[in-house]
């Protein structure tokens, strides 16, 4: 069975869940980690609703040039209206595995929540690598799907819907091995940081309250589960937070590298 697949309605919901408080926060530890400067040359591997690149952009400002690259035309379509009064910026249709810009280009590139899509690691990082200055600094953001807690009721069922929303994705837990990997790309990580989503009550502009619809849909008729059977789990999910019940969080990690 597929994993999940980045077309119209998913850059959608990704637009929306991106826009939650909990994920702008995320970004803005992202970018803070990362400390553009102006004139630098940024690249975002699989930049989705560009929302990062964006921000890259005021950061770097008209003397430097920001670049998203994304292999889903429509996440792109999403990029190039949000981004489309910084001249500076420049979304391509492209692959992380084939970067299409020369070797050496630029001064430091982000990854938020991409490779962990992406079956071959070494190679996609090799090829970060190559396209990143000697000096240049990278950052790396994935999350670990075990790092989730959710209080659910019944238990069982909710086990047996994380476990199949793991099959939206190649790698649920990348993070573990990852400054293993960019070591082994000639990146010399210098900075580990855990950035956590909590959400202790059930609220709509929220990032739980958003995913658990993704997840329902995606999970019906993967691992033995029925339609019936996500719906409920939803149902109970919504019932803990209407019962002031609630709790959710989730981790991700996140790795500053220097090129070698
Ligand atoms: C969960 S979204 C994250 C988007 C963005 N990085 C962010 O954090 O806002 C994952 C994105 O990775 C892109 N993607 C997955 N595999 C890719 C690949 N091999 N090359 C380029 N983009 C890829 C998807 O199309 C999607 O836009």
């Amino acid at each position: 069975m597929s994993m999940l697949q980045f077309d119209d309605d998913a850059a959608r919901r990704i637009q929306r869940l991106y826009s939650t408080p909990d994920v702008v926060q995320q970004r803005a530890e992202v970018l803070a980690l990362l400390a553009a400067q102006p004139g630098e040359r940024v690249l975002d591997v699989g930049s989705g609703p560009g929302f990062l690149v964006a921000s890259l952009a005021d950061a770097v400002g008209p003397s430097g040039a920001v670049y998203g690259v994304d292999q889903s035309k429509p996440m792109n379509t999403v990029a190039r209206d949000l981004t489309a009064r910084q001249s500076w910026v420049s979304i391509d249709d492209g692959d992380a595995l084939a970067l299409p810009y020369a070797d050496g280009r630029f001064d430091a590139a982000v990854s938020t929540q991409v490779y962990e899509y992406v079956a071959d690691i070494p190679a996609a990082l090799a090829e970060l690598r190559r396209v990143i200055r000697r000096g240049g600094r990278v950052l790396v953001l994935d999350t670990d799907w075990d790092s989730v807690v959710w209080h659910a009721a019944d238990r069982e069922r909710h086990r047996r819907v994380m476990a199949a929303w793991e099959e939206h994705l190649v790698h649920p837990h990348l993070p573990c091995t990852l400054p293993g990997q960019l070591r082994g790309a000639r990146f010399r990580v210098v900075r580990r940081s855990l950035l956590s989503l909590f959400n202790p009550v059930y609220e709509q502009d929220t990032f739980s309250a958003l995913i658990m619809e993704m997840i329902a849909g995606f999970v019906e008729g993967r691992q033995g589960l029925t339609g019936a059977e996500a719906g409920a789990w939803l149902a109970d999910l919504r019932e803990r937070g209407a019962e002031d019940d609630y709790l959710f969080s989730i981790n991700r990690y996140c790795f500053l590298a220097v090129a070698e």
